[in-house]
């Protein structure tokens, strides 16, 4: 891994204004294309709603989202606070303008969706979201804002390929197209976090953002998160698309040497059987470079990526 990097003042102002001059775009487009603003509750047909038609996880997964699109104006507090230390204007536009007012109305949305289908009684999801609006949340404080964009890039790729899986299982007319417009926000946030990222973030950032990485879930609502890798898989869930997107977001930014990092990381070596366990904690205590490339290309190749000669 190279020595830490450093932007210079006068690059974080050109890249700064090149994110600003990406912005201007994609706001005028957002004036012509309904997906682009902030979604309305109105915009749906409620009264067309059949819950009877929905599958019980999906019912279920609206509760758990619900939950994790409750709070933005508690998730935007630390990335906002890291584009300020680092004099990144565009990321505060960003984060103000769009991302803001898009999340809370996902929120809006899938309380209303949440209620309509039946997953929980008004009053109580009431009070469980009111819970989550006085959360401590911890997640993001103190990253830097090329950690931030490394991780929001992530974890709306989650989300939105979470909307598409449970999309993919819907039928009801009104729920499909709630999930497909929510999936659609969530890629192209997705994709503006990614132009942040490419600009802002060190190797050490995007390491370490994915190798410490966890779902809002995990504070917003426990319960429901621990059965969310069970309804992914029920339904579908593009695994493989994840995994592809994280290792090239990895080796663009840190290299083999940096997914290799992150492979033998916690976050991953868990899911594996203990003799490949022991083998990737082993890695990551010694930290070597040679080590490191080579677990590196070896997650590539099982994550799709196709190997560079580097
Ligand atoms: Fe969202
Ligand atoms: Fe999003």
């Amino acid at each position: 891994m190279p020595a830490p990097i450093e932007f210079s003042k006068q690059y974080i102002q050109k890249a700064d204004m090149e994110m600003h001059e990406m912005l201007d775009k994609w706001e005028q487009l957002s004036q012509k294309t309904r997906k682009r603003l902030p979604l309305k509750i109105e915009d749906y047909s409620w009264n067309t709603a059949r819950p009877d038609r929905v599958r019980p996880t999906i019912i279920a997964a609206l509760q758990f989202v619900s939950h994790v699109e409750r709070p933005p104006h508690l998730y935007s507090q630390p990335i906002l606070q890291a584009a300020r230390d680092a004099g990144v204007t565009s990321l505060e536009r960003f984060i103000e303008r769009t991302w803001l007012p898009e999340e809370t109305n996902h929120g809006l949305l899938l309380r209303k969706a949440a209620i309509v289908y039946g997953a929980v009684p008004q009053e109580q999801h009431d009070r469980d979201l009111a819970r989550i609006d006085k959360l401590n949340f911890p997640i993001g404080r103190g990253y830097t804002a090329g950690k931030a964009a490394t991780y929001g890039e992530g974890q709306e790729l989650i989300t939105d390929l979470f909307y598409i899986a449970m999309r993919n299982n819907t039928y009801d007319p009104n729920l499909r197209s709630v999930l497909s417009d929510l999936a659609a926000q969530e890629m192209f946030h997705s994709r503006v976090y990614r132009e942040f990222r490419m600009r802002f973030a060190t190797p050490e950032d995007t390491v370490e953002a994915i190798a410490g990485f966890k779902m809002p879930g995990h504070i917003t609502s426990p319960k429901l998160q621990q059965y969310s890798t069970g309804w992914a898989h029920e339904l579908g869930f593009d695994f493989k698309r994840m995994r592809h997107s994280l290792a090239t977001m990895l080796i663009e930014q840190s290299g083999y040497q940096g997914l290799g990092r992150v492979v033998t990381s916690e976050i991953i070596r868990n899911d594996y059987p203990t003799p490949i366990r022991t083998a990737l904690s082993l890695a990551n205590r010694i930290n070597n470079p040679v080590i490191n490339s080579l677990s590196g290309r070896v997650a590539a190749r099982v994550s799709g990526v196709k190997l560079k000669a580097v």
